[in-house]
């Protein structure tokens, strides 16, 4: 059910200015406060937070992970004062979890115990926290029975074409139903039916195979020197250890895979279904929306009697984006339902994937990832796999073959509550020597902004490009939707619409340095004028879209801005800063860290409330 579009909706705040301070700024007229970060206790189980980096696996196990991400809040009882706030935690500060940190050389900082490796495994995959607003400043509250913690060692249920396919076959799993863990949880989605979706991301990395790849390996690329943290190192050390950390080493050396672990990273590359009103659910990784470095999940307009599309974004260099179409159409009885991962399985499990491919014109196409799905060389994907699990395994090599376009670097999708439009961002791709038309600058340092609307007849879409991020005084051809010093970004990353149709852009910027060197990662909001259609075609870029975009909030130094969710009244907005350099300093998240003082940097939610009480942004 669409909102109605909200006649006057205008934002109501100025422009702040860039910064680059220990602290966050945010618009005139709004506080910013600290919420769980990193290490915050969920239960007794855990110590509480120790700034000298000693608590424990265990500690961990029962605590905030690090690295905050995607996020969102499910109120319970429709509140916007109680609910629980689902955190993606994608990876992890080594120099900040161990004791070593936090000033000294971040290699320094790496493990060399078991302990430690269950430490690093249990900072990563999700928290489900419950938090209410008590006496006007939000609370984490500790054993609450809905809290909870999945890590990269969690068991997970697999669902779709590729449960119980023999390549998911493992030691742990004879019958290639389950894995363990979730890692890389990047962008995160929600369901209409009260699910979180998480998603797997720069998960390639954490697997080695020291002998030869299969195809799919390296088409996504599985290492073939040393997983990202070296988790697969001290395997075999004692013998309750193999199983634990062995698994990441993928290299075949049994006879079988009932034998080794070879077939351990086919149980990553999925969005995972958690339902997190039922704390004692088994989360569900839904195969049949691909397999990739999934960024995030977003679904469009969903209407009694149609099926659901859900899009996704596949972040890296030149890779594509898919959208999963649902068989099952949607029957609004199932919002209410309290078996929520039944539901999921009844939208999820079964459907079509397809991949995007942009074209000349304005115009986009759909192109199918079945059997029968066409290949650019003129046969089938038939020729290519023998079943549907089989594409689903090597998503993005049959992506190649259907001739899908290659952008850059998909990251978060989200949709236009009022029109439907979908919005996703290129974040950057500094390797793009040859444009296309979707992709029209080399090397791409600030990234850019694409949008599309589906045709409900066909598999076509229009689409346009709705901003290009750039330093307000770039070079000619740089700067090409005329930013200026109230709203110069590059690398739009985290992106999410809220209920009354604000888009709020977020940016992750490493390398552009035109635009580092003023200012820090950044939030930033516009009401999107509509991607006006022409003669069945869009134009391609679209001209004053962002002179409304307003810069609300810049996180502290060495961060990244990322995740997004409301409380339903509007009036509490939560971000994540990731990875931080030398803050938080107190809770209060504007309190700069004083000249010369250190702090064990933690990654953590903030909170954004209007001071007068009302709602955020307008
Ligand atoms: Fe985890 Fe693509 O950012
Ligand atoms: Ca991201
Ligand atoms: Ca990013
Ligand atoms: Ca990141």
């Amino acid at each position: 059910t669409k909102p109605d579009p909200i006649p006057d909706l205008k934002l109501g705040f100025d422009s702040i200015a860039c910064a680059k301070k220990d602290s966050v700024v945010v618009a005139n007229g709004y506080s910013a406060q600290v919420l769980a970060p990193w290490g915050t206790p969920l239960n007794d189980m855990a110590q509480e937070w120790q700034s000298d980096g000693s608590n424990t696996a265990l500690d961990q196990a029962n605590s905030v992970g690090q690295n905050h991400d995607g996020m969102y809040f499910y109120p319970l009882n429709e509140s916007s004062t109680d609910g629980l706030l689902c955190i993606n935690h994608e990876y992890i500060q080594p120099a900040a979890l161990h004791p070593n940190g936090p000033s000294s050389d971040p290699s320094s900082g790496l493990r060399n115990s078991a302990e430690e490796i269950r430490k690093e495994i249990n900072a990563h995959g999700i928290s489900v926290v419950r938090v209410q607003l008590i006496d006007g400043s939000w609370q984490v509250i500790k054993n609450d029975e809905y809290n909870r913690r999945y890590t990269a060692a969690t068991e997970m249920m697999i669902a779709g074409p590729l449960s119980g396919h023999s390549e998911l076959i493992t030691p742990f799993s004879p019958t290639g139903e389950s894995t363990r863990g979730t890692s890389n949880n990047c962008g995160n989605g929600f369901t209409p039916w009260g699910t979180y979706l998480t998603c797997e991301e720069n998960w390639p990395g954490y697997f080695v195979n020291t002998g030869e790849l299969s195809e799919q390996q390296q088409r996504i690329g599985i290492s073939t020197s040393g997983g990202r943290y070296g988790w697969e190192d001290l395997a075999g050390d004692e013998s309750e250890q193999e199983s634990e950390f062995a698994r990441f080493n993928v290299t075949p050396t049994g006879t079988n895979s009932l034998e080794d672990y070879r077939n351990e990273a086919n149980g990553y590359g999925y969005i995972v279904e958690i339902d997190p009103h039922d704390p004692q659910s088994v989360a569900v990784k839904r195969t049949a929306l691909g397999r990739f470095r999934h960024e995030g999940c977003a679904y469009g307009k969903v209407e009694e009697g149609k099926p659901i599309s859900f899009y996704s974004g596949h972040d890296a260099r030149f890779e594509y984006i898919y959208k999963f179409v649902s068989e099952a159409v949607w029957d609004p009885a199932d919002a209410d339902r309290s078996d929520r991962l039944t539901v999921g399985a009844k939208y999820m499990d079964k459907g079509t994937l397809y991949v995007a491919r942009f074209s000349e014109d304005g115009m986009g196409h759909w192109l199918a990832l079945t059997l029968d799905g066409e290949t650019k060389a003129g046969g089938t994907l038939g020729d290519h796999f023998s079943s549907l699990a089989e594409i689903i395994l090597n998503t993005a090599g049959a992506a190649d073959l259907v001739g899908a376009t290659p952008m850059d670097r998909p990251e978060w999708t989200t949709v236009d509550p009022i029109s439907g439009t979908v919005y996703l961002t290129l974040t950057n791709n500094t390797k793009r020597d040859e444009t296309n038309v979707a992709n029209p600058r080399v090397d791409n340092k600030f990234g850019h902004i694409i949008r599309w609307n589906d045709s409900e007849a066909s598999n076509e879409f229009n689409w346009d490009i709705f901003v290009f991020g750039a330093p307000s005084d770039g070079a000619d051809g740089v700067n090409l939707s005329g930013l200026t010093e109230s709203n110069e970004f590059a690398c739009p990353d985290g992106l999410a619409f809220d209920a009354r149709g604000i888009l709020w852009v977020q940016t992750d910027n490493s390398g552009a340095m035109e635009v580092k060197d003023k200012t820090n990662d950044q939030m930033l909001a516009v009401i999107p004028t509509q991607l006006v259609d022409k003669d069945g075609k869009a134009d391609i870029i679209h001209g004053d879209n962002q002179s409304e975009l307003r810069r609300f909030f810049v996180g502290p130094n060495g961060c990244e801005i990322t995740g997004l969710t409301f409380t339903p009244d509007q009036k509490n907005c939560f971000l994540n800063v990731q990875h931080p350099g030398n803050w938080p300093y107190s809770m209060d998240a504007t309190a700069e860290t004083p000249q010369g003082e250190v702090v064990r940097p933690r990654s953590a939610t903030v909170i954004i409330r209007k001071d007068d009480g009302g709602e955020i942004g307008v």
